[in-house]
């Protein structure tokens, strides 16, 4: 099975990824990762020298490639969090999509008001996160709200709905 995890930055896809590779053991693989190792440079430097629109061209084609190499092993992969902007219905088609739902306060109280590596992340918190929840429910097959849980919860409720 291929297991993406989607969501707003700082809903916890990196921890909760990690919880299930180790509840797991599948491989694990999280896309800005790929995206710092194709580029061979930060994702805040990729920002900042040639802005969103070719980082988006980048993760598209990071993910395109990640998804035709994939052989049917069961893996688990973490996607960044505007990966569904572009990609939900080849995500939908795919994968088994989780959307990590967190509500504004919940990403706050994980990320602070500011973070200088997630170069989106700001004060139109609320906005950006009303106009991505669309495509987030575009490509989940699942929807799990992470608000007042710990990743080994919420990692729980993800096998129980994938009935592992
Ligand atoms: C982005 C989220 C980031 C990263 C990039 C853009 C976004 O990933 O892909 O900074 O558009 O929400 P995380 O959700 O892992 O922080």
């Amino acid at each position: 099975m291929l297991l993406t995890l989607e969501g707003f930055m700082g809903c916890g896809k990196s921890s909760i990824g990690r919880e299930l590779f180790r509840r797991l053991g599948w491989d694990a693989y999280d896309l800005d990762s790929l995206i710092v190792q194709r580029e061979s440079r930060s994702i805040a430097d990729i920002f900042a020298s040639q802005g969103e629109a070719y980082f988006r061209k980048v993760e598209t084609s990071v993910l395109e490639y990640t998804l035709a190499l994939y052989d049917g092993s069961d893996l688990i992969l973490s996607l960044g969090g505007g990966t569904p902007l572009r990609n939900a219905p080849l995500l939908k088609e795919k994968s088994c999509c989780i959307w990590l739902r967190a509500t504004p306060e919940t990403i706050i109280r994980h990320i602070g008001t500011s973070d200088p590596s997630r170069p989106l992340f700001g004060s139109d918190l609320r906005e950006r996160l009303a106009e991505r929840a669309p495509f987030y429910e575009a490509a989940a097959r699942f929807i799990v709200d992470v608000d007042g849980k710990r990743a080994d919860q919420v990692a729980d409720e993800i096998l129980a709905k994938i009935k592992i």
